[in-house]
Parts: C-alpha cells; structure tokens; sequence
C-alpha cells in the first residue's frame, strides 16, 4: 500500500497542446489508485515552488480539460543557470533551496514535472537534492532526448503542415516562392516533420547550415519543370553556411546588423535576388503552441499522465516517462537531463525525403 498522499504538479517552460490532458490523465488515474490522494497544484510552474504560489486542487477542477490548449496551472520560463545562484537580499540562499523547502513546507511526497529540457535540467536538481521527482516531457520541438516523442510535438506538426498547404495555394496564384519559419531554435524536428508531410520543396533545419545556392538551384529546377512556384520550411534556429561557425547568440546580432531580423528574412531576400522570383515569408510562431491538442496527442498524454501516476504510485522517482517503438516505460532524469537530441544528418526521415526529391539546401 503506497504511502503517498500528496502529489504536486507543475507544468514548466514553453506551453504547448497537450499539458492539460496530460494533467487530467494523472489526476484522474491517481484519484482512481490512490483514496486519500491530495493534488497541489504548483502555479505558474517552477516560479510557483519558489514563492509558494500554490492550489489545492479538486477532482472537478480536471473536468473537462482534454481539449483544453495551455496549461491550467500556467507556466513560466526559469532558466536551469538561475537556479543555484544567490538571490541578494533574501534569506534563503537560492531558487534551488526556496523550491526544496516549498516541496517540504507543502508535506509534499512527490512533485509531478511537465517541460522541456530546461525544465528536465532543474527537475534533475531537485531529485539530486532528496525531492522525489517524476517528470513528463513535453515541447513542441521533440528534441529531448530517450524518448521517441515528446507532447506537443504532433499537434504542431498538424497545425504546420495546414499552414504550408494553404500557403501552396497562394504561391501557385502568384508563381512565388513562400518562406516558412516555424520554431525549433535548436533542433529541426518540427521543420522536418512538417516539411515531408507539407511535401516543401526545401528544408532547412539547424543541424544542416544552408546553401543559398543550393536552395536556389532546388527551386530553379521546379522552374524549369513548369512549377514556378515553392515553398521552403525553415527552422527558426537555422543558419547558412556562412554563418555555421559563429555562436548562436553572435550570430543573431550579426544578422540583425545586415538588416535581417531573423533567419527567413535573409533566406528569402537571398532567393530573390538570386532567382528573380518574387519570395514572401511568414512565420507562425506560437501559433503552432496554442490551442488544443490532436487526437494523437491526447492519446500519449493521457498514457504518459496514466503511467506517470503508476510509477508515483509505486513510489519510482528520479525519472522521466518516455515511448520507445511504441512502448511507454521510463528514462532516469540524470540520464535524460541536458543531453540534446539533434536530427543527425543519416535519420531515416531525411534519407526518406531526400528520396523524394526534397532539398535540405546542402
Ligand atoms: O518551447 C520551445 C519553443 O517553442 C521553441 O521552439 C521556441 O524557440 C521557444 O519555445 C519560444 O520561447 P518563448 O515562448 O519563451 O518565446
């Protein structure tokens, strides 16, 4: 019989579709497990452990919230370098401390985390301080590593590729040439994923700095086969050739000193120039976080959350819920935590695409 009896849940980072039904799931299967379960709820992720920002929840509170886009318990962004550091003027000597002693002042028995890697990095603290810790990820960039596929990550894919089929018929009216820059300021997953399904021209992800004239040469042969018309999908986190060996943060700076602000914008004056095509670009930004999630992701959320209240039921911490060819098991957080998952240039997604005739501009 578990000696659990009360859980708290946070959600931490970028929203995205999803977190709710991952929320309802491990509600309800705890309720179901466990009678004398308590559920506080950590409010605005881990900015609610460190003032205390806190709610005691009731089951109807996770009444309908399947579809329910964003997060009940809002989030926050509190970057892992922040946490052990010293907070001037405040008796306690860091977030790090103001969260452990929040998790024992609240009697709490384990702490429930959904988030990205960030939040993966600080969950991993937590647990190596003594905190019993299961976490869930979640992100629409798919780019944590052990686990097939994170939340989120489908509906965006979803919500991308109905973006990219209504922006080919606009293309094809005026023979231009659309630009694409959907988020994934580390990895291209999501470019990927959108692109192959959207049947783009050209993709352009971070892990494969672009050639403009590869890019060009790509488009230019649509031209000549009677389709004067193409869209790229480009990764928010990509960069050319030129810039692959400048650091991320230089390179921005650098980009908005030629006059661009982001990586479309150069791509697509680029295309122009060189083709003589007229080249739009957009970007959706945190359109593809927002809203509910599609039916693939209320399904892994709602076996995530389910499985989630199993290990706390039998009192496993120190892990991380992940689905590997198909089966939904376990990662350790020390194992998971701050180890990237890039799109590595040999993945079967790209080989496949490249089959296909898709460009990655290299
Ligand atoms: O959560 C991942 C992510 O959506 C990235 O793809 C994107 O670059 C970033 O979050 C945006 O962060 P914010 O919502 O803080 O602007």
């Amino acid at each position: 019989m578990s000696s659990v009896r009360k859980v708290g849940i946070l959600t931490s980072g970028g929203d995205c579709p999803g977190l709710n039904s991952a929320i309802r799931a491990i509600a309800k299967a705890l309720y179901l497990q466990m009678a004398k379960i308590k559920i506080i709820g950590i409010i605005g992720g881990y900015a609610g452990l460190i003032e205390k920002d806190y709610r005691v929840m009731q089951p109807e509170d996770f009444y309908d919230i399947m579809s329910l886009g964003g997060t009940i318990l809002r989030t926050t962004r509190q970057p892992f370098a922040t946490m052990q550091m010293r907070i001037e003027g405040e008796p306690s000597p860091s977030k790090l401390a103001k969260m452990v002693s929040t998790y024992k002042e609240l009697g709490l028995d384990c702490l429930c985390v959904l988030g990205g890697n960030g939040t993966h990095k600080t969950a991993n603290l937590l647990a190596s301080e003594g905190l019993n810790v299961v976490a869930l990820p979640k992100t629409i960039d798919n780019d944590i590593w052990g686990t097939d596929v994170t939340f989120g990550f489908n509906t965006a894919v979803e919500l991308g590729v109905e973006i990219v089929d209504r922006l080919y018929t606009t293309a094809a009216s005026h023979s231009r040439v659309i630009v694409v820059e959907v988020m994934g300021n580390r990895h291209g997953w999501l470019a990927l994923s959108t692109g192959v399904a959207s049947g783009a021209e050209v993709i352009v992800i971070p892990e494969i700095p672009y050639d403009i004239e590869k890019t060009c040469e790509a488009i230019m042969d649509r031209v000549k086969a009677g389709r004067p018309y193409s869209v790229v999908v480009v990764a928010e986190g990509a960069c050319s050739i030129q810039e692959a060996g400048t650091p991320r943060r230089e390179r921005a700076t650098a980009r908005a000193a030629r006059g661009f602000s982001s990586v479309s914008a150069e791509l697509s004056q680029g295309i122009e120039l060189a083709t003589g095509i007229e080249t739009r670009t957009m970007a959706p930004g945190h359109y593809l976080r927002g809203g509910a999630p599609c039916a693939s992701d209320r399904i892994l959320t709602t076996q995530f959350g389910a499985y989630a209240a199993h290990l706390i039921s039998h009192e496993v911490y120190g892990v991380t819920v992940a689905k590997k060819n198909r089966k939904i098991t376990h990662n350790l957080l020390s194992d998971v935590a701050g180890k990237p998952k890039p799109v590595l240039p040999d993945n079967p997604l790209i080989t496949v695409a490249r089959s296909t005739g898709i460009s990655f501009a290299d």
